[in-house]
């Protein structure tokens, strides 16, 4: 019997709620949410008048390279009830699920996956990590001071002042959230909320340059104490350097460090010494939902003028397979459906990994993700090597 996908309303709760917990193993004393969730939906499917497979639909909104943002479809909470796994009842929800996401003007899809394996066959490829690091406190005291950075703890006053330099940090980054959307107002009074603290790094023109949030571990005892970091964000070197060395003071009653940062996050390249691997990663996925409209809103090269044909194959979301041209003109790039088979083709997948930034041409040829005329390879690898850096896990 195919099942009934439809958006889950209040009267859904309870029985969304036991399908996340059976998934999620939730806390006994975790009431059921509301429904439908701030900034976004749940989207499930029915089968007969169970609610049988979930996905949570959150609409969410992205930096790109260039000052530009653009709308996301972020996906979370996937769970199948588990007597009907294996049934196939994911594929209707994400049919479903990028539809919504067409009709609301996401033109790419990013996830979290338990598993990559289960994302795969949608068109979704890992672009990156977010990463924990365990980080010596010891270490950190030696970073050198620099000069003309002071620091002081912020207040609910600063949250303005947080936005702008959140807002321009990620301007030049690929894929961090604007964290102002309904669905993740990240950078309200929550930020600042007892047990995490904020501090600024303010340079000599009184310019906030840099924060850092951190919640200080119980005791005194370098052997036992831990400082959570979870958002370092230095605008220059100076600001990086001046909130690593502050975290370095507390050297004499905290042992560690646990910081939480993208992959190839810069602020690590600060350390004097090589930071320590990762010890945990939460790894993210991204599809292209809108094929022209998802890479119009990419930033093009100076001095560039140029067309590329190419075709794109085995996408799942409606109206991703096909012949398209990319027309790059200086600094901006324009996309649309072209006619003919000419110039290279692109794997779904593989198209998804070279646009987040973790796969160049080669080596999506040598991954069986691109086929073609290999001409234009070096331009497209020029455009898109930018790394995908999500710091807020969903
Ligand atoms: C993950 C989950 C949603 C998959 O449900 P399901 O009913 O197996 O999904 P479907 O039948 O639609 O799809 C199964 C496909 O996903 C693949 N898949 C499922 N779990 C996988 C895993 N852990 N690793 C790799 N692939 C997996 C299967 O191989 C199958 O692919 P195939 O059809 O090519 O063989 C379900 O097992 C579940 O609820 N797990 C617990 C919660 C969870 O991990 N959710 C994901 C959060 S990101």
């Amino acid at each position: 019997m195919e099942p009934l996908i439809r958006e889950l309303t209040d009267a859904d709760r309870d029985a969304n709620h036991r399908l996340g917990a059976d998934a999620f193993g939730y806390a006994a004393d975790r009431q059921p949410s509301a429904l439908p969730p701030v900034g976004g939906a749940v989207l499930g499917a029915f089968v007969g008048d169970e609610l049988t497979a979930k996905i949570r639909a959150r609409d969410d909104r992205i930096h790109l390279p260039g000052n530009r943002t653009m709308e996301m479809f972020g996906v979370e909470g996937v769970a199948v009830h588990p007597e009907a796994r294996g049934g196939g009842l994911l594929s209707p929800l994400f049919r479903a699920g990028f539809d919504r996401a067409r009709r609301l003007g996401q033109p790419i899809s990013i996830l979290f996956p338990t598993a990559a394996g289960i994302y795969r066959r949608f068109g979704y490829e890992l672009v990156g990590s977010l990463e924990q690091r365990e980080i010596a406190v010891s270490a950190l005291a030696k970073v050198k001071a620099p000069q003309g950075i002071s620091l002081r703890r912020a207040t609910n006053d600063d949250l303005g002042e947080l936005r702008r330099l959140y807002a321009a940090w990620a301007a030049e980054r690929l894929g961090p959230l604007t964290r102002v959307r309904p669905s993740a107002p990240i950078l309200s009074g929550d930020y600042l909320a007892s047990p995490a603290s904020v501090t600024l790094a303010i340079d000599t023109t009184g310019e906030i340059v840099g924060s850092v949030r951190w919640t200080r571990g119980t005791g005194y005892d370098p052997a036992t104490s831990i400082i959570e970091v979870e958002d370092l964000i230095g605008r220059t070197s100076d600001a990086t350097r001046a909130l690593w060395r502050f975290l370095g003071t507390f050297d004499s009653v905290s042992g560690r460090v646990n910081v939480e940062l993208p992959s190839g996050d810069e602020s690590l390249t600060a350390l004097p010494a090589e930071p320590a691997p990762a010890v945990k990663e939460h790894r993210y996925m991204l599809a292209l939902v809108d094929i022209p409209a998802a890479l119009a809103a990419r930033r093009g090269l100076p001095g560039l003028t140029a067309q590329l044909p190419f075709g794109v194959t085995g996408g799942f979301a409606e109206d991703v397979d096909g012949h398209y041209v990319l027309e790059v003109s200086g600094d901006e790039l324009r996309c649309s459906r072209g006619s003919s088979g000419v110039g290279p083709t692109f794997h779904a997948r593989g198209l998804a990994a070279l646009y987040g930034g973790a796969q160049r041409c080669a080596g999506l040829r040598a991954g069986g993700l691109l086929d073609g005329p290999a001409d234009h390879d070096a331009l497209w690898d020029a455009l898109f090597n930018v790394p995908a850096q999500v710091r807020d896990y969903f």
